[in-house]
């Protein structure tokens, strides 16, 4: 019998609500990749794997850096039938390209790749505009299971060579205006991108709204929080999934960021969910 194991990276739920509803599709097991990282590499004698994230930083690389350090780590993989979802909030670049190179340089290969677009973490979307989006996640699920259930291999929802060579000049000014605002917040100058971002969390900070209740520090997915004398503390190793400012209970949490403050998370996920079990 196959065995189907869907791991998944999330922030603000709505990856985990979709690895969540593909799990129960293809009765798969769900696995946190958090839960993972303190291991050198990761074995698993399933036969289906599934990688579920969120898109951060599509005029970068698209992979948050947890999801790109996980697939690197994953050893065992020939022959075994991989598929990868990434949910963005409108456009997924060559995320599910770049997941195929780490995949294929840990010796697998990445069978298909889709995109979901879900409702945005970083902008605000109407009520109505979410709706759509979850009615059209459904409708999509049903596709992605046939599509898997059936092993096909080829669908890759990423970007093609033309739109490439006509964005290359957007993604070029989106980086390094995202690079130029990193080095801001983070106070610091002369890091590359994926050695500043765990810094901006020096961005972050409570307000008087906050009862010190350690949601935060709960739902953080890397344990980058420590509540210090009834207050906050990030630890300089976050990973922008944006969790604790949009869990915080009384939206005690702000930080300056590229785009308006918004608060959201998927309303099918629960506080509870997001707290890591294993
Ligand atoms: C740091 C960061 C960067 C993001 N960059 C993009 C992006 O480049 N393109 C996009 O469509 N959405 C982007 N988003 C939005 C998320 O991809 C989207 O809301 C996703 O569904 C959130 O998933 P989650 O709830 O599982 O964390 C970004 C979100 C964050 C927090």
């Amino acid at each position: 019998m196959n065995k189907t194991e869907i791991y998944y990276f999330s922030g603000t739920g709505n990856s985990l609500a979709v690895a969540r509803d593909i799990a129960g599709k293809t009765n798969g097991k769900l696995i946190p990749i958090a839960s993972l990282m303190d291991k050198e590499s990761i074995k698993t004698d399933a036969d289906v794997i599934g990688i579920v994230f969120p898109v951060h930083f599509a005029s970068i690389k698209g992979i948050p850096g947890i999801v790109q350090r996980f697939a690197k780590k994953l050893g065992n993989m020939n022959s075994k039938y991989v598929i990868a979802v990434c949910t963005c909030g409108g456009f997924s670049g060559s995320t599910i390209e770049n997941l195929g190179k780490i995949i294929q340089s840990s010796g697998g290969k990445l069978a298909t790749g889709f995109t979901v677009q879900m409702p945005s973490n970083i902008e605000a979307v109407s009520e109505e505009e979410k709706q759509k989006l979850f009615d059209n996640w459904k409708k999509k699920l049903e596709f992605i299971y046939e599509y898997v259930n059936a092993r096909n291999e080829g669908e890759f929802e990423t970007m093609g060579l033309p739109l490439k060579i006509i964005l290359a000049p957007i993604f070029f000014y989106y980086k390094s205006k995202t690079l130029n605002f990193f080095k801001k917040i983070s106070n610091s100058s002369d890091l590359p991108f994926d050695e500043l971002l765990p810094l901006t969390d020096r961005r972050f900070y409570t307000d008087e709204n906050c009862e010190s209740c350690g949601t935060c520090a709960r739902v953080c997915p890397v344990n980058n929080i420590k509540i210090v004398e009834g207050r906050s503390e990030w630890q300089h190793h976050c990973v922008e999934c944006l969790a604790c400012l949009n869990w915080c209970p009384n939206g005690a949490i702000h930080g300056k960021w590229m785009f308006e403050e918004v608060r959201y998370h998927h309303p099918e996920i629960k506080m509870s969910d997001m707290i890591l079990k294993n």
